[in-house]
């Protein structure tokens, strides 16, 4: 069980055809069995050999943004198991684009399940020094390859649906998608169920979130405008910029012993889907 650093979030990354490596994944994580894991593979031909009725939409999105952050979930072959799917008959996979994670998937020859390499519900962490001391303890291996350039998980894509569907909005906006020629329906469009592994609260700091439209003088937390104080963290204006800081920007307001991390709401167009999914589940109270 190493941690993997991707373009997008650390990963705990094991073989995802082993069910036992697969078990101690979601025990290190304490994160529920129905909760599917991400499978990686280093080379779009490994896609046969784990994914059946394949569309052509699926093999275009791939050609265009793997390696990258998006992901796609196609009908499993036989050889996943269902713990590694949380037992359900479809299985999610992408090809990272960080090189360190490429050398591990191609050097091991495996397919990799690589969740976020932290705690079910907390924050993502985004570089080593932001790991929870739990993973780092429990992992065989740590891998650190700096900071993640992305800084928020990958899209998450079913194409099981038609038209394909964005269950979890990331790296690739829905606008990325389009201009490939892919019209996805976004997370909001159809979900009245819930899709697998999303749940309201998650990537959550300890310390409560509030968001706000203005940080007041006395508030602490993430500003779009210029800081008024030490403990506000001036977050930049451009939105892949704002996603690859955020998470660690929350981890280090989260060592600062704060009762409330207020965040000012940023723009509420497209482009942000994934930071505003983000917030609303980090801010999202504990049930
Ligand atoms: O960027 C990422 O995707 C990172 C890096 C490490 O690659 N990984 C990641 O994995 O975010 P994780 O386990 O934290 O999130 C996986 C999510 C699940 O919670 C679920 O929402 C979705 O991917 N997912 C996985 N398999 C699925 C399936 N068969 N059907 C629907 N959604 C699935
Ligand atoms: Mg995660």
């Amino acid at each position: 069980m190493v941690v993997i650093p991707t373009e997008t979030v650390y990963g705990l990354a094991c073989d995802a055809l082993n069910k036992d490596a697969v078990k101690r994944v979601f025990d290190i994580k304490g994160r529920p069995a129905d909760n599917p894991l991400i499978v990686h593979i280093s080379d779009i031909s490994q896609l046969e050999s784990l994914a059946v009725e394949i569309p052509d939409e699926a093999g275009k999105a791939a050609e265009r943004f793997w390696p990258g952050p998006l992901t796609l979930v196609l009908r499993k072959q036989q050889c996943v198991p269902p713990e590694t799917t949380g037992g359900l008959d479809s299985v999610a996979i992408r090809i990272p684009r960080h090189p360190v994670a490429l050398a591990v998937l191609r050097e091991s020859g495996l397919a990799l399940a690589a969740p976020s390499a932290n705690r079910f519900t907390e924050l993502s962490p985004t570089s080593v020094e932001d790991l929870n001391p739990a993973i780092l303890e429990a992992a065989d291996l740590v891998l650190d390859g700096g900071p993640c350039e992305v800084g928020v998980e990958s899209t998450v894509l079913d194409m099981n649906q038609s038209p394909p569907r964005i269950l979890r909005p990331g790296g690739v906006t829905a606008q990325d998608l389009k201009d490939c020629g892919i019209e996805a329906l976004s997370a909001e469009d159809s979900s009245q169920r819930r899709s697998p592994g999303q749940y309201e609260r998650h990537y959550a700091p300890k310390t409560r979130i509030v968001l706000v439209e203005k940080l007041r003088e006395q508030d602490a937390g993430l500003c779009l405008s210029p800081p008024a104080s030490g403990q506000q963290i001036q977050m930049p204006a451009d939105v892949t910029q704002y996603q690859s800081m955020l998470y660690h920007a929350l981890h280090q307001l989260d060592h600062a012993n704060l009762e409330v991390i207020y965040i000012e709401r940023p723009p509420v167009t497209a482009e942000w889907a994934a930071v505003h999914d983000r917030l609303r589940k980090a801010s999202s109270p504990p049930s």
